[in-house]
């Protein structure tokens, strides 16, 4: 999976993996300025390519895929205007509910592959996650976990944050198992839902903000020991407003 983790390989290669900087579509940019001044912010940063992923909420957020893909097309033309250095991709951030199946029927995937990013909201059972996780697997989409940090299904437990994180990477290349006795392995993460997931091919995107407390210690500590673990394969700034930027993108961008 070429450039799933390039915020750490170097400064030139960095890729926001989740960003709502498409203004009017959601919760995100609400203008044409607000979406440019996070892009400058972004190629500031050292970031070269943005994928951009309004939410896709049934009654509630509802860009389709035309919008976004427009949406796209005029910030790029902005950009090009104003001389920032960056590269926009169309995506979407969609719900695991009851729709997803069938909003795949006419996907919004990440650029031209075949990952969609997923966000587990709260109060859906384990049980629906496996099973619609995976039929999208089923259908031939990667499922990319949005910020896998902030949902309490997918919490590992704590002692992994002190006790295995630096053999963890080397761990996790022996532990690809199929069956549901991955717990007891060496590499597990504790977590049977979240190794599950991980053995059914889905990628982990890290939100940088949780790194630095934005969404609170429960949440950094968990994306520590996640990140530890070798969970995450990529990481976004899940940027809705120009005024977080210096937050979330300042320097150590990494912790
Ligand atoms: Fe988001």
């Amino acid at each position: 999976m070429a450039g799933a983790c390039p915020a750490v390989q170097g400064m030139t290669t960095m890729i926001d993996w989740h960003c709502h900087i498409l203004p009017g579509l959601d919760d995100g940019a609400t203008n044409i300025d607000q979406a440019l001044r996070m892009a400058a912010a972004l190629a500031t940063a050292g970031f070269h390519t943005v994928y951009c992923t309004p939410h896709r909420m049934p009654g509630c957020y509802t860009a389709d895929n035309d919008q976004v893909q427009q949406g796209v097309v005029r910030l790029q033309e902005q950009l090009r205007e104003k001389e920032i250095p960056l590269l926009l991709q169309p995506g979407c951030e969609y719900c695991l509910d009851e729709f997803l199946l069938s909003s795949l029927d006419s996907p919004l995937p990440l650029g031209d592959s075949r990952l969609v990013l997923v966000e587990i909201l709260p109060r859906i059972s384990a049980d629906l996650v496996r099973q619609l996780l995976y039929q999208v697997v089923q259908r031939g989409f990667i499922p990319v976990i949005a910020h896998p940090e902030r949902c309490q299904l997918l919490e590992p437990p704590a002692q992994h944050a002190v006790g295995n994180h630096l053999f963890a990477p080397l761990k996790n290349l022996f532990s690809r198992r199929r069956d549901n006795s991955e717990a007891a392995l060496p590499g597990a993460s504790g977590n049977p839902l979240l190794d599950y997931l991980r053995d059914l091919g889905c990628s982990f995107q890290g939100n940088l903000g949780s790194f630095k407390g934005c969404y609170g210690r429960r949440v950094q500590v968990a994306a520590q020991t996640l990140k530890g673990l070798g969970i995450y394969d990529r990481y976004g700034s899940d940027l809705h407003a120009p005024e977080q930027a210096g937050v979330i993108l300042a320097p150590p961008i990494f912790q």
